[in-house]
């Protein structure tokens, strides 16, 4: 006969009592923001899907990463956006990239803040795939040799985190490896563990200038159906070394950030996706949500299923907000 002895609703009375009983805390330093990188100087150019967000030349970038800095984020991902394309994805592992250059200018002129680079050839590809095309479809173990180098590339640079997202097989391990060997034991591997083929990047792909010229993802990014391989995904990665692992997107599988949660100690990464940050934008622009609640809601939610950190297009706002 719990009511009316119990009254759950006593503890909800006043703002005090509710942070008080508070379960769940999102901070600056949990999110991180999702940069684009480009040629040029002076550029800032908007992405329309994204608003809010543009496609920056390295100066700007500095000036960015300046305010990312002041708000005490947990640090940005890069992308980049190269000179030219190719078949072989060389922008992704030249020593002079796009990625490589901000990385240096990030480090001189922003010291203290933490950078992570996303490692992958769908960028750099002139196809628009994350690897290497032989007979129609990316071939895995050529891919490995790009991904090995761009990954030591970045880290030359002075990148603090390298983050694989292409879902080619071993590709930790044989990252790992190079790293290794190079000289560079001490930087951390995240990695995209668990990265389904999604609808949801549709406007990232606008941003990062990465559609592909045919077909699709669908046979190397995962069947937004399985959850199980999700988890293998995650225990294989593990064995090969990641340092952390990554769901994505985020909210429609937060299922799996919290069965992940139960199963491992390592830190765990969310993305809430280009299309998770759009939807949310376009219908507060139509007046049909409100955007900040909207906002805190996804990101606390994120949070709640286990995630530790998150990268979203809104760290900024969030950080303001908090
Ligand atoms: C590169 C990559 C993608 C995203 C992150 N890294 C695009 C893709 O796989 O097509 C998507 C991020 C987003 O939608 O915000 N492989």
């Amino acid at each position: 006969m719990p009511y009316p002895i119990h009254r759950p609703r006593r503890l909800r009375r006043t703002e005090s009592l509710r942070r008080l009983v508070r379960e769940t805390r999102l901070a600056p330093s949990q999110l991180i923001l999702p940069l684009f990188v480009c040629p040029g100087e002076g550029i800032r150019r908007e992405i329309s899907a994204m608003p809010g967000n543009s496609q920056l030349s390295i100066d700007q970038l500095v000036r960015e990463c300046e305010e990312v800095q002041s708000l005490e984020l947990g640090g940005v991902i890069l992308f980049g956006l190269p000179e030219s394309k190719d078949e072989e994805a060389s922008g992704a592992y030249a020593e002079d990239g796009i990625v490589q250059r901000a990385v240096r200018a990030l480090k001189e002129n922003v010291p203290g803040l933490l950078v992570m680079t996303d490692v992958c050839n769908c960028e750099y590809t002139s196809h628009g795939h994350c690897g290497k095309i032989v007979d129609g479809d990316v071939d895995n173990d050529a891919t490995l040799d790009w991904l090995a180098a761009a990954a030591v590339s970045h880290a030359r640079a002075g990148a603090d985190v390298v983050a694989p997202s292409d879902m080619m097989d071993g590709r930790v391990g044989r990252i790992r490896a190079a790293l290794d060997a190079a000289g560079f034991a001490h930087v951390p591997v995240l990695s995209y563990a668990a990265k389904f083929a999604s609808c949801f990047y549709g406007p990232f792909r606008e941003a990062a200038e990465s559609t592909p010229q045919f077909g699709d993802r669908r046979s190397y990014q995962m069947d937004p159906a399985n959850a199980r391989e999700a988890m293998r995904e995650i225990a294989l990665d593990l064995e090969e070394g990641a340092d952390m692992i990554m769901v994505k997107p985020a909210m429609p599988y937060l299922d799996l950030i919290w069965q992940a949660r139960q199963r491992w100690d390592v830190p765990i990464a969310a993305y809430q996706v280009s299309g998770e940050f759009s939807m949310i934008q376009a219908a507060a622009r139509n007046g049909w949500i409100d955007g900040d609640r909207a906002m805190i809601e996804s990101l606390t939610a994120i949070r709640r299923s286990g995630a530790d950190c998150i990268l979203t297009y809104f760290a900024k706002d969030a950080a303001r907000l908090l």
